[in-house]
C-alpha cells in the first residue's frame, strides 16, 4: 500500500494512543438535530436527492456471471434491473415496460436472452431495446427503436458494481475519490459472493450508519467480541471528501499479527496494516465496509420509511475452490452476526427516545466526528436550503476533510 499513507495512519494511531487530553486541532462538533431521524418531509427529501441521485452499491460483478444474467433491485425505492449483455457490458434500467408500465421481469435474479413483460409480452433485449411487440399491427405509429427500457446509470470499479438514477452525475471513480484506490487493496476482482443477511430493524437508516462510524461503543456494548480484539484508544479517522470515510483501529499487541484466517483462505493482497488493524471505508451514504481478509461485508443501510430499515449484509471473499462455501466464511458470519444483534439492540430504543417529547440534540465527541461529516454530506446533497428548518448540521467541520 501506499507509504506515506500507512505512515500517516500509524503515526496518529501512536498519538492516539499517548494523549490524554483532546487533540490540539480538535475543536467542538456541532450538535446534530434528532428531527434528521424523524421528519417524514426529511425523509422525503433523502429519497429524493440523496437515495436517487448517488452511487448505490448493488453487487460485485461475479453475480452477473454470464450474458443474460440479470438482478432486480428495489431496495433504494426505485425497481431497477441490472443485466449483463450479450457484449458483456452490465447495464441498468427500471424494470418498468414501456407499454404500460408492468415490469419485464418479477424475479430475484436469473437468465435470460430477452426480458419479456408479463402482462403483454412487450419484450426486449438485454442492452434494453425493445425488440418484440404482439400484435404490432394494432399500434398505429409505434417507432421501436424509441421505445427501449428506460436507462439507469451503471458503473463498476475493481469489480464492485453501483448503480446511480441521476443521468448527469459524475463517474463513479472520481465520486469514490480516494477511497477507489485505498479499497483496490483488498482486490476486488478475485471476489466471489458468500452469502447475504438482512435485518429489518425500527429505525431511521441514518442511525444505523452512525453505529458503524465510531468505535466509542465496543467496550461497553461489544465486550464480549470487538472489544476483545480492538484497542478503540488506539482509533483513527479520516473526513475524506464527498462524505466518504475511513475507520483505522488497532488490535490488540497479542492479536496483532495473529493470522485469522486459515492459509487457503487467506487474500494475499491484504496490505500488513489492514491486517494489523480493522480498517473500515464509509462509503456515502448508505455503505460501510471493513475491509478484511478472508470473508468481509458490506454493509449497505437501506431505508424502507422514515423509521425502518433493512440491514443488509453482503458477504464476499477471494474466490475459493470447490461448490459450496466453506465452513470458516460461514462461522465468520455467524459470529459478526452476534455482533450485530449487540448493535441493533440499541436501535428501536433510541428511535423511540428521539421521537419523544425526551428529544434533545446529539453531543458527539471528537473521535465521532465522521458522523457529523457523514451527516453534513446527507445535507449537501439534499441542498441546504430545501432542508426543513432546524434540521441542518453545520458547516464548521468542512475544513477538516483530508484529500485522503
Ligand atoms: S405493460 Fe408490458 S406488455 Fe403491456
Ligand atoms: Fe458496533
Amino acid at each position: 500500500m501506499d507509504a506515506t499513507l500507512e505512515l500517516r495512519i500509524r503515526d496518529r494511531i501512536e498519538t492516539e494512543k499517548a494523549r490524554t487530553a483532546p487533540p490540539p486541532d480538535a475543536v467542538p462538533v456541532p450538535l446534530v438535530p434528532t428531527t434528521r431521524y424523524t421528519d417524514p418531509a426529511f425523509h422525503d427529501l433523502e429519497r429524493e436527492r440523496v437515495f436517487a441521485r448517488t452511487w448505490l452499491f448493488v453487487g460485485h460483478e461475479s453475480e452477473w456471471p454470464e450474458p443474460g444474467s440479470y438482478r432486480l433491485m428495489t431496495r433504494s425505492g426505485a425497481p431497477i434491473v441490472v443485466v449483463r449483455g450479450d457484449d458483456g457490458v452490465l447495464r441498468a434500467f427500471y424494470n418498468a415496460c414501456r407499454h404500460r408500465g408492468a415490469p419485464v421481469t418479477r424475479d430475484e435474479c436469473g437468465t435470460a436472452r430477452r426480458l419479456t413483460c408479463q402482462y403483454h409480452s412487450w419484450s426486449y433485449g438485454t442492452d434494453g431495446e425493445l425488440k418484440a411487440v404482439p400484435e404490432e399491427r394494432s399500434f398505429a405509429g409505434i417507432d421501436r427503436d424509441e421505445l427501449g427500457l428506460v436507462p439507469v446509470r451503471c458503473e463498476t470499479w475493481d469489480g464492485w458494481v453501483f448503480v446511480n438514477e441521476h443521468l448527469e452525475a459524475e463517474p463513479l471513480l472520481s465520486f469514490l475519490g480516494p477511497v477507489a484506490d485505498q479499497m483496490a487493496e483488498i482486490d476486488g476482482p478475485v471476489m466471489r459472493a458468500v452469502g447475504t443477511q438482512v435485518h429489518p430493524i425500527a429505525c431511521n437508516w441514518k442511525l444505523m450508519v452512525d453505529a458503524f462510524l465510531e468505535v466509542y461503543h465496543v467496550r461497553t456494548v461489544h465486550p464480549d467480541n470487538a472489544a476483545l480484539l480492538y484497542n478503540d484508544h488506539a482509533t483513527t479517522v479520516s473526513m475524506l471528501p464527498k462524505g466518504h470515510s475511513r475507520l483505522t483501529v488497532e488490535k490488540h499487541d497479542v492479536f496483532r499479527d495473529f493470522p485469522m484466517v486459515s492459509e487457503e483462505l487467506d487474500n494475499p493482497a491484504v496490505p500488513t496494516l489492514w491486517r494489523q488493524t480493522s480498517t473500515s471505508f464509509g462509503i456515502f451514504p448508505n455503505l460501510v465496509v471493513p475491509m478484511d481478509t478472508g470473508a468481509f461485508t458490506f454493509l449497505c443501510m437501506w431505508p424502507t420509511s422514515a423509521t425502518t430499515t433493512d440491514l443488509e449484509l453482503r458477504w464476499y471473499a477471494p474466490a475459493w475452490s470447490g461448490e459450496g462455501v466453506p465452513q470458516e466464511h460461514l462461522d465468520r458470519m455467524e459470529l459478526f452476526d452476534t455482533v450485530m444483534a449487540q448493535d441493533q439492540a440499541n436501535m428501536a430504543p433510541i428511535q423511540a427516545s428521539i421521537s419523544s417529547p425526551g428529544a434533545r440534540p446529539f453531543q458527539l465527541g471528537w473521535h465521532e466526528r465522521l458522523i457529523h461529516h457523514f451527516h453534513r454530506a446527507v445535507d449537501l446533497a439534499i441542498g441546504v436550503d430545501r432542508l426543513p428548518p432546524g434540521t441542518a448540521v453545520s458547516d464548521a467541520l468542512d475544513g477538516f476533510v483530508e484529500e485522503a
